[in-house]
This record gives C-alpha cells, sequence and structure tokens, in this order.
C-alpha cells in the first residue's frame, strides 16, 4: 500500500495540522428573545436553556456573551397580543419597547453587531410575515411596512437588517429606503432561500407567533426545490443584499453549498429552533452526547459551506471553547 490515509489520522497533533474545517465563536450570530418589562427572564419550553429576556437581562446576556468572544447578536420582541393589529403598526413604533431596547444595546455594547428580522408576524395579530387581506397575503402593499420596519431599526441602531417574510422585491424595497434616509451603511442580510419548514415550532412557541390560520408555503418555499434557491439568490445578489442566507441549516446542506458555489457574497446558515430542540430533546434522554452532537452538527453547516452561523448553541459552544 503507498497510500495510507490513516497515517494523516494517527495522533490529536496530526489530525489538527490537516483539519479542514473549524468553528469559532468569530462565525456566530447568537439569536435572542427580548421581552417587555426590564427584569423578566422565562424559560422557552420546548428550548431548554434559552430564555426570553427583559432588557436589563438582556444586557447582562451580551456582556457575558462578548466576553466570551460571540459579538453578533439578532434580537426578536416577544410582543404581546395587545399590541398587535393587522398591519402590524408596532413594527415600526419607534417608542416601542423592542426600538428602545435596540438603541440601548447599542448604546452600552457599540462594539456589538446587532441585527433585527423584518417580517410582520410578531407583531400581525394574523401571525402571518405579510398583510392578509380575504385569506390572500398582499405582496407589494406589505413591502411599504416592511420598509417602514426596516427604517425604524435602522434608526434604532441596527447594524445588520435581516429580512426573513420571502416577499418579492423585499431586499431592492428597504435598500432604498435606507438609501434614501441616509443609512447607506446597514447592511441587509437576506433570507434568502427560506423554507416553509416544520423546524420552526419551538421558535414560534417563544415568540407566540404562529399564523392564526393558514400556512406561510404562498411565500415560504417549497422544501422540496434546491434550485428555485438560485432564483431567489439571484433576485437578492441584485436588489443589494450584503448576505445571503439558508434556513433551516442542518435539513439544507445542498442548498448552503449551492449558494457557497455560486455567489461570493458571504454565506449565513439559520440552525434554527427546531434544530437546537432536538439535541436537547435527545440530551435529555440520554440518547445523544449532547456537546459532541452539538459541535458535530455546527461543523457540518461549516463544512457546507456556511460563512456564518446563527445559533442557538452560540453562547454555550463558547463557554466549552473556553
Ligand atoms: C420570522 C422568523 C421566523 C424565524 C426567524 N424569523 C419564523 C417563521 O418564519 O415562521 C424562525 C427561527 C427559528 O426557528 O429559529 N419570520
Amino acid at each position: 500500500m503507498d497510500i495510507r490515509p490513516r497515517r494523516n489520522r494517527k495522533s490529536a497533533a496530526i489530525r489538527s495540522l490537516v483539519e479542514e474545517t473549524k468553528v469559532t465563536t468569530d462565525d456566530f450570530i447568537f439569536p435572542l428573545f427580548l421581552l417587555e418589562g426590564a427584569n423578566e427572564k422565562v424559560e422557552v419550553d420546548s428550548m431548554p436553556g434559552i430564555y426570553r429576556l427583559g432588557i436589563d437581562k438582556m444586557l447582562n446576556e451580551i456582556e457575558e456573551c462578548l466576553k466570551l468572544g460571540v459579538k453578533a447578536f439578532d434580537i426578536f420582541p416577544v410582543v404581546a397580543e395587545h399590541h398587535k393589529d393587522k398591519l402590524a403598526t408596532k413594527s415600526h413604533d419607534l417608542d416601542f419597547f423592542y426600538h428602545k431596547a435596540l438603541r440601548r444595546v447599542k448604546d452600552t455594547f457599540p462594539e456589538a453587531a446587532v441585527m433585527t428580522d423584518v417580517a410582520m408576524d410578531p407583531y400581525s395579530s394574523d401571525g402571518h410575515d405579510g398583510i392578509v387581506q380575504d385569506g390572500k397575503i398582499l405582496n407589494d402593499e406589505t413591502l411599504e411596512v416592511l420598509g417602514k420596519q426596516a427604517l425604524s431599526q435602522a434608526q434604532s441602531g441596527a447594524d445588520i437588517i435581516g429580512p426573513s417574510d420571502m416577499m418579492d422585491g423585499r431586499v431592492g424595497y428597504i435598500r432604498e429606503v435606507l438609501d434614501d434616509n441616509g443609512f447607506t451603511d446597514v447592511s441587509i442580510m437576506s433570507y434568502s432561500a427560506k423554507y416553509a419548514s416544520a423546524f420552526y415550532g419551538p421558535f414560534r412557541d417563544a415568540l407566540d407567533s404562529a399564523p392564526k390560520s393558514g400556512d406561510k408555503k404562498t411565500y415560504q418555499m417549497n422544501p422540496a426545490n434546491q434550485r428555485e434557491a438560485l432564483i431567489e439568490a439571484d433576485l437578492d445578489v441584485d436588489e443589494g443584499a450584503d448576505f445571503l442566507m439558508v434556513k433551516p441549516a442542518l435539513a439544507y446542506l445542498d442548498v448552503i453549498k449551492l449558494l457557497k458555489d455560486n455567489y461570493t457574497q458571504p454565506i449565513a446558515a439559520y440552525n434554527v429552533s427546531g434544530e437546537y430542540a432536538m439535541l436537547k430533546a435527545t440530551a435529555e434522554k440520554g440518547w445523544l452526547s449532547y456537546e459532541p452532537t452539538m459541535a458535530e452538527t455546527l461543523l457540518s453547516i461549516k463544512r457546507a459551506g456556511a460563512d456564518i452561523i446563527l445559533t442557538y448553541h452560540a453562547k454555550e459552544f463558547a463557554q466549552l471553547a473556553k
């Protein structure tokens, strides 16, 4: 035998020399759930270890994460039912607790990268990402709301705007609104290939944002489709997206690879709530060993081509790495 691949595996020192992929805290964006009320802290039942936090608790959490090397955060609001309406008015109200909290985060930690989600669902009495009329989601009318929402987030200090709504034309629309208002430096991370996935369940529990009727299949992509991701990504690149995201991550590693091979923009992958919950559940059962399965999961996402991983494991991973 001339070639013996095992020679490159014979010790930890050699294995680390030939290691092709490394996950580090530099790769992470940590999603956080914000509650109204400064000192609230409520665990999400279906996401053990993940809490909905009031702003004071969230500032503590961000401080701890920064010390661990996690520097980017995607902040989602938990919106009480009485704040919701058909047009998601609170999504662009600068006096809303979410917008005030964003401002406090940026004032307290200017070095942190703060990302925000653009979509109507957390603020909508219909629980949909767009305006609902007679059971249909109105695309072009929704853009106006999304533009206002993105602008209000930029005005509150957001560094990266993340349109997760999957309306046609939203990236270009939002880019124009931001630019017209002087926010040429605010980035857009487009949820380019966002699938109508069953893996968002725990997130919708956390935010209490499940659709009140119907599903999201007329705007989120069909899990059966790969090439369609290229249509979405082409449009987002043309419309000015700075990053392209694939979501979920684990069940869509082929799509991550596809976008990585076809675009020069950085590729992000969202390791979603249901993917996190699966690992936690098997760990609680004692059926899988949590730490190595988490590490292997994140590695697989990076190996598939993700430059950036949005993951609920971010803080835990950083703690273990220390
Ligand atoms: C809002 C949004 C969702 C997620 C991120 N932004 C839910 C949805 O589209 O229904 C899911 C994130 C996760 O599951 O971790 N549009």
